[in-house]
């Protein structure tokens, strides 16, 4: 049977919509308590990521209890420098930490961008297996981190500070950091194509560490790799690439930029308080998530305001300006997405 084309296609494509598609970043997560139950059969978070039926029961699990316009797969950021031999680990509490990271030019010398199929296989069957299980529901979201922000976490070991010896490599050792960023734009373009070819209809690139970076750093070292990432996808999708919505966290000083650098949508975080008028691009975002743990009022007035901040962009998704936090209600998630909905209805588009 023919089905419309789903609204976060449409909007991706700057066509009219009836109302503002919606989904949320870490939408399967901690906050959902069925989410924790499937959570506590593995020991480790690295054996959950590589579990493709538990992988896509998490990605579906938001779409059960909430009308979202949009799944993403359910896997992490950090599979790329894993499958590169960088020895992920998920600490309790205290986050990601490699047990490899890359201090040496000599280290950074003898990394390959890995084979998806060989080397991140369970990553495409999630794909595979969470496009099926959505019959066409909502369209399925496929993601990577930058080259930036992959390159901060394997320098550094961790995150959760300023990354302090990523930033002295590009100082220090400026060849080896071009090398590396280099390696990493091949092994995202790779990945992101091949979660294309195997089902995925959009695709979402994770900037989240960008805004470490003054104005022109950004220029060098997260902006050049990004449009060397985005003038591969032709060829590693093997083909037309899906709509390339790109998130950075960094209070939208490098939207013009981004918005040159073709891909379908810029993603905002919460300090964007004004979109420039002159700005020629979707937008997605951008809730402060601190909102989910005030109450139902607060949030639908919350809620109006980003509608009416981003109404004149050619098109607009609505999500958080990051994750959803794990403490939140989910009761409060789905106050979220009726206000969304129903505050975002224009009837007259067809
Ligand atoms: O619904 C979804 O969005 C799930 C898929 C998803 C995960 N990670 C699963 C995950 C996505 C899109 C990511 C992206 C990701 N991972 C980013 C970019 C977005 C951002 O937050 O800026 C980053 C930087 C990572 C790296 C990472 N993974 C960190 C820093 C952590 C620990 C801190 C945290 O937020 O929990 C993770 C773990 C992780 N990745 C969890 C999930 C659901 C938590 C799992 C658990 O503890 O049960």
């Amino acid at each position: 049977m023919p089905h419309p084309e789903h609204l976060l296609l449409r909007s991706l494509a700057r066509q009219p919509v009836e109302r503002t598609p919606l989904w949320l970043m870490r939408q399967a997560g901690r906050y959902l308590p069925e989410y924790r139950a499937l959570r506590g059969s593995f020991s480790q978070l690295t054996e959950f990521f590589r579990s493709p039926q538990a992988a896509c029961e998490a990605a579906m699990q938001p779409l059960a209890r909430y009308p979202l316009d949009a799944a993403i797969v359910f896997s992490d950021i950090l599979t790329i420098p894993d499958a590169m031999g960088l020895g992920l680990k998920f600490l309790s509490g205290e986050g990601p930490r490699f047990e490899h990271p890359l201090r040496t030019a000599r280290q950074i010398r003898a990394l390959a961008p890995p084979d998806p199929e060989q080397e991140l296989g369970y990553v495409l069957e999630a794909v595979r297996m969470t496009r099926q299980a959505l019959a066409e529901r909502v369209p399925l979201i496929g993601f990577t981190g930058s080259p930036w922000t992959l390159a901060a976490y394997m320098v550094e070991g961790r995150g959760g500070n300023n990354f302090p010896h990523a930033r002295a490599l590009l100082r220090e050792q400026p060849q080896a950091a071009e090398q590396l960023l280099d390696t990493l734009a091949t092994a995202v373009a790779l990945l992101l194509g091949a979660q294309a070819q195997a089902g995925a209809q959009v695709l979402q690139i994770f900037d989240s560490w960008g805004g470490l970076l003054s104005d022109e750093e950004y220029r060098r070292w997260s902006l050049e790799y990004l449009h060397r990432t985005i003038a591969a996808l032709p060829t590693t999708c093997g083909g037309k690439p899906p709509p390339l919505i790109v998130f950075v966290r960094d209070g939208g000083r490098s939207l013009t930029q981004l918005a040159a650098s073709g891909c379908a949508a810029v993603g905002v975080d919460e300090q964007l308080s004004h979109w420039p008028p002159e700005l020629d691009i979707v937008v997605q975002g951008n809730l402060d998530p601190a909102l989910l743990s005030t109450d139902p009022k607060q949030l639908d007035i919350a809620v109006d305001t980003v509608l009416k901040r981003f109404a004149n962009a050619p098109g607009h998704i609505f999500n958080l300006g990051h994750g959803v936090p794990p403490p939140t209600d989910p009761a409060l998630v789905e106050v979220l997405v009726d206000s969304v909905r129903q505050r975002s209805q224009r009837p007259s588009a067809h």
